[in-house]
């Protein structure tokens, strides 16, 4: 085994994903690009590796039980321990999704990659998180999965569109990490939640005010929280965000 730290990033291939990639290959990182797709995964790989990163591809659909083992088996060989685990990957789902309106077969997909895919990830790396010496997991989730913000409450400004799939899987996927959280707590795993602000991407039709990498931001400072660092915390550039 290697001195030097590792990490798998779900849904690296673009988007923030690809800059916490990046932003962790920086600091010298050996970063696994976890994606679905041969010709982006390959595509982001060739790219970080130009940039001087030392990347190398991950097949990995959240969805399918068999990739994921696939992907931890992939890195066991390659490493043989993760040191941080960033669960990026996510989707908006189709629209409309007016909770009046919205076909449940939307809510189940959304639910299926933004939180099932999360646990079915996280509980496939543990054993090789558990090997390492300041293991650190970071769920990328929405300051739209905020009850407090979706509310109103407490002066928060409402955020997001009305949306009954994608907003309440983030705060599904925020209820998990904190169960996560409990069930680990005598470990030294660090967990916690990222929310990367509105960025640019795929997912929004580029209408975000943030680059990816502004985006990525939170996610590498809570990828390589120093020991004793915070954990079961819900973050932004900012500060807190209010579950
Ligand atoms: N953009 C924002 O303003 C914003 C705000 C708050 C939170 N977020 C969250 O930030 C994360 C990244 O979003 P983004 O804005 O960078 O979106 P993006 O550019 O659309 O990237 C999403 C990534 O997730 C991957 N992905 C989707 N389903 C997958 C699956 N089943 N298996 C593996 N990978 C899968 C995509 O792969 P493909 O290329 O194969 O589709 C892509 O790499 C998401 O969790 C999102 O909810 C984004």
């Amino acid at each position: 085994m290697t001195d030097t730290k590792i990490a798998l990033v779900t849904g690296a291939n673009k988007g923030i994903g690809y800059e916490i990639a990046a932003g962790l290959g920086a600091l010298g990182w050996t970063v696994g690009v976890g994606a679905r797709e041969q010709t982006r995964r390959d595509a982001a790989v060739t790219r970080l590796r130009d940039a001087g990163v030392d990347a190398f591809g991950v097949p990995l659909d959240v969805t399918d039980d068999r990739s994921v083992a696939a992907a931890a088996d992939l890195i066991a060989e390659r490493a043989g321990r993760l040191d941080a685990l960033v669960n990026n990957a996510g989707i908006t789902g189709d629209r409309p999704q007016q909770p009046s309106s919205v076909d449940p077969t939307i809510i189940r997909t959304v639910v299926e990659t933004n939180v099932i895919g999360v646990i079915r990830v996280t509980n496939a790396m543990l054993p090789l998180l558990r090997r390492s010496a300041s293991p650190r997991i970071v769920n990328m989730s929405s300051s739209v999965g905020s009850l407090t913000r979706q509310s109103g409450g407490y002066g928060e400004t409402t955020t997001g569109p009305v949306a009954a799939a994608y907003a309440p899987s983030k705060s599904f996927l925020n209820a998990v990490t904190l169960q996560y959280v409990r069930e680990l707590a005598d470990t030294n795993i660090l967990i916690n939640c990222a929310c990367p602000g509105f960025v640019a991407t795929d997912l929004n039709g580029f209408r975000g005010v943030r680059t990816p990498q502004q985006g990525a931001a939170t996610a590498i400072r809570l990828a390589t929280l120093p020991d004793g660092g915070p954990t079961g915390g819900f973050f932004e550039d900012a500060g807190v965000v209010p579950w």
